[in-house]
């Protein structure tokens, strides 16, 4: 089996996964988190390097005030809760994206984990909070301007995305049966090989994750060329 070493998901269904049972949203992201610990727990086992998990998107900020307030609570919680779990499998904590819109007592918790864990060997999870594709590309043109046309290359752009230093994903999981890309890693994904898959998150665990990666093997990954 071909396993790759950087592996996203747009972990998507909670919503959908509480409805069925006739609960609120938030239970289904609660239950959610529990997929989350399953598959980083996978990943550290396997030996990926780096796992992104797209957990929260600059549109979702547009949700109802109580559903972003619950989301934000849980994940404040979370980095509490997992703590342990997080040193115990060696995996290193990181949060990408607008930061400046969370609050500054999130995003002071979210920068004592990135340290607390930045020497931790194993798989790096990265949240993408308060993500998106075009935000990325737009922060990075920002970044880029004033700088010699010569001196925007490819590689330029690639370090001033929040990716930076990162290797693009090879596979792209979307959980619920949604296939589309809702302004993710736009300009990562170019190459990556997309699964998507019907089961919804918070019922994505390990064999999930094993059947997807499965798929991905099977794939002729040609990058223009003939093969
Ligand atoms: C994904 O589940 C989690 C977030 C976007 C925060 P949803 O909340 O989008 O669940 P559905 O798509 O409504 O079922
Ligand atoms: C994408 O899911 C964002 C995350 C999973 C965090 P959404 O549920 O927000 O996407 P749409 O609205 O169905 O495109
Ligand atoms: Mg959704």
């Amino acid at each position: 089996m071909n396993v790759p070493q950087h592996i996203s998901i747009i972990m998507d269904g909670n919503g959908r996964w509480a409805k069925q049972r006739g609960l609120d949203r938030v239970q289904g992201h609660i239950e959610g988190v529990k997929s989350v610990r399953a598959v980083t727990e996978k990943c550290v086992e396997l030996g990926v390097k780096y796992l992104s998990l797209y957990a929260f998107s600059e549109e979702n900020w547009n949700r109802p005030t109580e559903e972003v307030g619950a989301l934000m609570s849980l994940l404040a919680k979370c980095m509490i809760q997992e703590y342990d779990t997080l040193m115990d499998n060696g995996v290193r904590f990181r949060v990408l994206g607008n930061r400046s819109r969370l609050s500054p007592d999130l995003d002071e918790a979210i920068t004592n984990l990135e340290k607390a864990t930045e020497n931790n060997p194993n798989t790096t999870m990265l949240i993408m909070l308060s993500y998106s594709g075009k935000w990325d590309i737009l922060q990075a043109a920002k970044k880029l301007a004033g700088r010699k046309p010569e001196e925007i290359t490819m590689e330029a752009i690639d370090d001033a995305l929040v990716t930076a230093g990162i290797p693009d994903p090879e596979l792209l999981i979307r959980t619920s049966g949604e296939q589309r890309i809702s302004n993710y890693m736009l300009w990562q994904t170019a190459y990556t090989e997309f699964v998507f898959t019907d089961t919804l998150w918070p019922d994505f665990r390990k064999d999930s994750l094993m059947a997807a990666i499965e798929e991905y093997s099977r794939r002729d990954r040609r990058f223009g060329k003939v093969k």
